[in-house]
């Protein structure tokens, strides 16, 4: 491939502008097993020379070692890059496996000085509440989310895996730059409400997990036999024991159109996500993870194949045949929690309380307990006991 720049869109309305693909840093530390710092720290540099922007962590990977390890590379192109983090996971005092959710103030006050602290810079250009807390009203996180950028500490806002409802709540107390769900090929979901709210509020898409984790590529089958013991993906349940079997099978049609292109799967995958941005009408910057520069290249590239109206037929059954949950526990999706409401959705959303930018927001009589523990492989990956999970 040339070495020319990817163009860039801008995220929401206010948003920064970013290259129309970013780059997902979390196996850098964390979740998919083993990785090489120094392969890594190259992959960054190629993204950036190839035009990528955006670069995706948070304070959870590897329990703050993924920040970290960023900060060189932030401090040698501050300029160049736009860092977004994530608050809202927790590794336990008493361990390191499961997570608590936390959207509470006195928390995210907290969070977002370590995240500083640790990326080394005097301002996050993008942070987003990871996952809901469901016990703490949004219009509360969003607005002490909306503080953080009134100080300086924080650019631009972004939520991960709210509903349309979440979204719609939240931007109304203040703009929100970015929505980070999990769509790709094999993850459709947010494509029923949340996809359509975001476009009808000027909201960008980032795409998480674009490659299914992995599995579209064609790598690996079956998570429990091909992965190291410590890789999270050997607790999804759709890439496990007969559902990978099921899934694998899925794979074809991608390979035909592949093939069609001369290109890879990973290709196929990533280019098929970019054009819902004009189905959908909004921008999409998907977030491909990777931690090699041959990929990284090889994932950039894709912003160039324009997949034809047949070959996306071909690809559109696709997702409606997957076998298995994407997350193993879907509470913590925004679809797992559409389908909890299912019967309050019926209820107008100008019915729920929105808090317009300028007024002040009603306090709260005492802070909100922090949500629950996640059962044992719950959404996020869990970094295994001696990769950087703390105790
Ligand atoms: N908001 C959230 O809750 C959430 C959840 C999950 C992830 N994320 C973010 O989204 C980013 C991307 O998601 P993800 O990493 O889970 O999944 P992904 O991007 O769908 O897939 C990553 C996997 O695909 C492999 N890969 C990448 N490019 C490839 C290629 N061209 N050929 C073959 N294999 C390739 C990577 O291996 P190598 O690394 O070895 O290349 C890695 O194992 C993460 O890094 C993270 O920043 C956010």
């Amino acid at each position: 491939m040339t070495d020319s720049r990817i163009p860039t869109v801008r995220l929401g309305e206010s948003g920064p502008e970013v290259g129309i693909q970013g780059l997902g840093c979390m196996g850098m530390s964390y979740a998919y097993g083993p990785s090489d710092a120094e392969e890594s720290r190259a992959t960054l540099e190629r993204a950036l020379e190839l035009g990528v922007t955006l670069y995706d962590t948070a304070d959870v990977y590897g329990d703050g070692e993924n920040e970290r390890f960023l900060a060189p590379f932030l401090e040698a192109h501050r300029d160049e890059v736009v860092i977004a983090t994530k608050f809202g996971l927790v590794v336990p005092p008493d361990g390191p496996t499961g997570r608590i959710v936390r959207n509470d103030p006195p928390y995210i006050r907290q969070a977002v000085e370590a995240s500083l602290k640790r990326l080394d810079v005097d301002v996050i250009d993008l942070y987003y509440m990871h996952r809901r807390d469901v016990n703490v009203p949004i219009e509360e996180t969003v607005g002490v989310m909306a503080d953080l950028v009134r100080e300086g500490k924080v650019k631009h806002l972004g939520l991960s895996e709210v509903t349309a409802g979440e979204l719609r709540a939240a931007h109304a107390v203040h703009p929100i730059a970015a929505v980070q769900s999990e769509w790709s090929l094999f993850s459709r979901d947010i494509e029923a409400h949340v996809v359509p709210a975001a476009a009808e509020l000027g909201v960008a898409l980032v795409p998480y997990s674009p490659l299914g984790r992995g599995f579209l590529t064609g790598s690996f089958v079956h998570a429990e036999k091909e992965l190291t013991s410590d890789d999270f993906r050997r607790t999804v349940p759709r890439y496990r024991g007969e559902n990978a079997a099921a899934n694998a099978a899925l794979l074809e049609p991608i390979r035909t159109v592949a093939s069609a292109h001369g290109a890879s799967l990973a290709q196929i995958a990533l280019a098929w996500v970019q054009q819902r941005a004009s189905v959908h009408g909004l921008p999409v910057v998907q977030i491909p993870g990777t931690r090699k520069p041959s990929r990284v290249e090889e994932n950039v590239a894709a912003t160039r194949i324009v997949l034809t109206e047949e070959e996306l037929s071909l690809l559109e059954p696709i997702a409606g045949r997957v076998v298995g949950d994407r997350c193993p526990d879907m509470s913590l999706t925004s679809a797992g929690r559409e389908q909890e409401n299912r019967p309050a959705r019926a209820a107008p959303v100008t019915a729920r309380r929105a808090v317009p930018p300028s007024s002040p927001r009603t306090p709260r009589p005492s802070p909100a307990p922090p949500g629950g523990v996640l059962p044992d492989g719950g959404c996020v990956p869990r970094c295994p006991r001696g990769r950087g999970a703390g105790p």
